[in-house]
């Protein structure tokens, strides 16, 4: 794509005497200083995606409060949680890992939201006593909370995951589409299966441990038309109808919407199907509140004071990061065909494109000559023992080596998946705010990807 479109794409990139800059920072300066393969994040990008969604809820929902919860996953890193902290927004986490991210980040317990499948007792504990809000996933996960609030003599916050049946809509999904979504969003192994959760709903209604604030769903980033968010709304609410009645007229408190809304750019490698208009965060506040409105109206249902909570993972955090990377040689071959690698410090394991790429799997701006004319074409390949091909015959600007080239739209999953293969440590990560470059996760050292690793003592050299 133009280097001039990217540009209007994202606000907080510019160029600067030929060379890239993300807010008031010289990428090229940042990669010399940082190192490369490296991870960047805009700390005021992050800040703008985290107001939108919140302000675009609050406009829609005027009933009751809105919360955001950007999902931990997404980029689970220390300073990242605090930046979305300082803007109010709470914590999706999942499993103990992201848990203790959000607690080292001093986040407080009303505002973590704890997630994942066969929970620990363990983690049950622990959540209770930061007063933390526990998302069953499972009846067995409701005697876990029971047995823990009584040991503890505390209550345990909790809402239910449900599974609603989206059985009025056979639309496929963007990630696999060949599958329905109805049926992926019911063998997807989330959530509490219909056929158990009726009997915990009769279970809670006489349960002093337990304090039932509300209800969960996560649909997952199967689709952007708003039809199916509708119809999941849909089959939402009359799974909450089932459980007011069964609970004696009970309405939910809380009710949590998931993520899985697409990031406005939406070119994520990891979903087979983008190529549809993405609605902005406006009208996927809109439609969503809206369609709740209406259902729980038709289900004599009362919304007021209901708070309605999101956890935008990829909306959050994909636009806010690039990735950097330098290259380290160019080779050319001209006997029997003709062509040219640029050879660079990055690796499709650092970037979650395992295999061949026959189209180019990001957007990018050689950071270095971000204002030439494209005069050379090559395959820019990675440095693993694979094959490579990030970027297979392109044309670039005439590159050397020592030019730093910007992967763009890398903030969401990419980090948090990156491997060791061929044995090489995993890139850091730094944080730009203004003219500001912050180390936020230092560069993988050797001894570390060793780190883990034992000799059995018969195989000590000595020993043998
Ligand atoms: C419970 C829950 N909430 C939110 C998310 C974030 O999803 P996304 O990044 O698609 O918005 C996930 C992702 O797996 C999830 O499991």
């Amino acid at each position: 794509m133009e280097t001039t479109q990217l540009l209007n794409e994202n606000p907080f990139l510019s160029i600067r005497k030929g060379r890239l800059y993300l807010e008031d920072v010289d990428l090229v300066e940042a990669a010399k200083t940082h190192g490369t393969p490296l991870f960047v994040v805009s700390e005021n990008y992050l800040r703008q995606n985290i107001r939108a969604y919140k302000s675009a809820f609050e406009t829609y929902w005027p009933e009751g409060t809105v919360k955001v919860l950007p999902s931990v996953k997404a980029n689970p890193n220390i300073a990242i949680r605090k930046i979305i902290d300082s803007e109010g927004g709470g914590c999706d986490t999942f499993g103990p890992g992201e848990l203790e991210c959000v607690i080292r980040a001093g986040i407080s317990g009303e505002n973590i939201f704890v997630n994942g499948s066969i929970k620990s007792k363990e983690i049950i504990q622990k959540s209770i006593t930061l007063g933390a809000t526990i998302i069953l996933d499972s009846p067995k996960e409701l005697d876990m909370c029971i047995e823990a609030a009584k040991k503890l003599e505390m209550r345990a916050n909790v809402l239910l995951r449900l599974k609603p049946w989206l059985g009025d809509t056979d639309e496929m999904s963007d990630f696999i589409p060949s599958s329905e979504i109805r049926r992926l969003t019911q063998t997807i192994k989330y959530g509490i299966p219909k056929t158990e959760v009726l009997s915990m709903a009769e279970r809670l209604i006489c349960c002093d441990e337990v304090n039932l604030l509300g209800v969960h769903i996560h649909m997952g980033r199967h689709s952007k038309k708003l039809s199916v968010w509708e119809q999941l709304i849909k089959s939402y609410v009359l799974l909450i109808k089932e459980l007011s009645d069964i609970l004696n007229g009970w309405t939910p408190k809380i009710v949590n919407f998931g993520g899985g809304f697409a990031a406005s750019l939406d070119k994520e490698t990891q979903v087979a199907q983008t190529n549809y208009a993405t609605p902005t965060v406006e009208d996927y506040a809109k439609s969503m509140t809206s369609a709740f409105r209406s259902r729980m109206t038709e289900a004599n249902l009362s919304t007021k004071g209901i708070m309605i909570q999101v956890e935008p993972g990829r909306a959050t955090h994909n636009q806010t990061g690039l990735h950097l990377t330098t290259v380290k040689n160019i080779k050319h071959e001209t006997k029997n065909i003709n062509h040219t690698w640029a050879e660079v410090d990055t690796s499709e394991v650092f970037l979650g494109i395992h295999g061949v790429n026959p189209t180019p799997p990001f957007d990018y701006i050689v950071a270095s000559k971000a204002d030439e004319p494209n005069e050379m074409t090559c395959d820019i390949v990675g440095m693993t023992c694979n094959a490579e091909w990030l970027f297979e015959n392109v044309t670039v600007p005439n590159l050397c080596e020592d030019d730093v080239i910007a992967l763009l739209n890398t903030g969401s999953y990419i980090e948090p998946m990156a491997a060791n293969f061929n044995a090489l440590p995993r890139p850091g990560m730094v944080l730009i705010s203004g003219d500001k470059c912050n180390i936020i996760k230092r560069h993988e050292t050797v001894d570390e990807v060793f780190s883990r690793q034992v000799i059995p003592a018969y195989l000590d050299k000595k020993s043998i």
